[in-house]
């Protein structure tokens, strides 16, 4: 039976990879940060070699962006230390890493959705250590896969230390006040469930280099918190704002949408909707609250 490794399996998105390659009938390891941290050279030496997989995802990552700025090592150790150790053990045991990355490796100049061949220009310490990462593995790796997303939303964030965007718009809904959301600020919102389906096609099918796999509507934080509080069937008092009133520790690029054509060039089915994404979310996300 063909052998997959999933790191940082009890994230949003490390907990849909680890459903999805399962289902395609590989026999799978799941490593949360309690079993394996990325960032220690042993521990990631030791379990690649003694499982031995053919596939191994990468699901960690340091996501806190804001907080990025005032503990830049941490963020470095995840995401960048963390990305050359699995690429260096998936190099010893002749294994493919899946690893998975961000539209914030973009300043947000583009205009226009970015696609897989434009010039990056981190603009944080997150963003920094997210496209080290992706270096890390060119270095050390001819053909591994980096799939670049957007925004991610997945049933986990329910409970997981980060959450997502969807939970943050719940639960302020549910506590009365009154929410600003930036209208300015534009991305491709990512149903994780989606995108493991899209990222396990596109490894299966062999594909290597980098892909983009966002949500394939590029939207406003506003509009998307609109249509959160829609299909929740919520009607809290929001109002615009913009980034100039919202300060952040981080700066972030403005328009930062992946194109997905890629992705579907290489014969993967386009990205179902967002708001049907949402509406999938808010019932998957029941069963994480039990
Ligand atoms: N979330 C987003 O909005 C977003 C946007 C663009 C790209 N991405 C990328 O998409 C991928 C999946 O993100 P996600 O939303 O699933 O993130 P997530 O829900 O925050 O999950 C990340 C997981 O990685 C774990 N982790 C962090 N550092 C680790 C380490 N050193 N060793 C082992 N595990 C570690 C975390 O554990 P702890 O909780 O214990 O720290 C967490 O369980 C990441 O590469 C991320 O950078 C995400």
């Amino acid at each position: 039976m063909k052998k997959a490794m999933v790191f940082g399996a009890s994230g949003q998105l490390g907990v849909e990879i680890g459903k999805v390659i399962e289902a395609r009938g590989y026999e799978t390891m799941r490593f949360d940060r309690k079993q394996v941290d990325i960032a220690d050279t042993r521990q990631v030496e030791e379990a690649v070699s003694a499982f031995d997989p053919s596939l191994v995802f990468n699901c960690a990552a340091y996501n806190q962006v804001d907080l990025a700025e005032s503990e830049p090592q941490a963020a470095l150790a995840s995401n960048a230390l963390g990305v050359r150790n699995l690429a260096l053990a998936c190099r010893q045991n002749d294994a493919t890493l899946v690893h998975f990355s961000t539209d914030y490796v973009f300043d947000g100049t583009a205009g226009r959705p970015y696609v897989e061949t434009d010039a990056t220009h981190p603009l944080g310490a997150y963003a920094v250590s997210k496209r080290t990462g992706e270096l890390f593995v060119k270095a050390y790796l001819d053909r591994a896969l980096i799939v670049r997303t957007s925004g991610v939303f997945g049933p986990a964030g329910v409970r997981s230390n980060r959450g997502n965007f969807v939970e943050l718009m719940l639960r302020l809904a549910n506590s009365g006040q009154p929410i600003r959301v930036v209208e300015d600020h534009v991305a491709s919102p990512t149903y994780a469930p989606f995108l493991a389906e899209k990222s396990v096609e596109l490894a299966l099918a062999g594909a290597s280099g980098i892909f983009h796999v966002g949500g394939g509507s590029a939207v406003s934080w506003f509009d998307f918190a609109r249509m959160i509080f829609d299909a929740a069937g919520l009607t809290p008092v929001l109002t615009p704002t913009n980034e100039r009133e919202y300060r952040t520790p981080a700066r972030r690029p403005k328009f930062s949408a992946l194109e997905n054509a890629r992705m579907q060039a290489f014969g993967i089915a386009p990205m179902p909707p967002l708001r049907e994404a949402l509406d999938l979310y808010m019932s998957a996300r029941l069963q994480f609250l039990m």
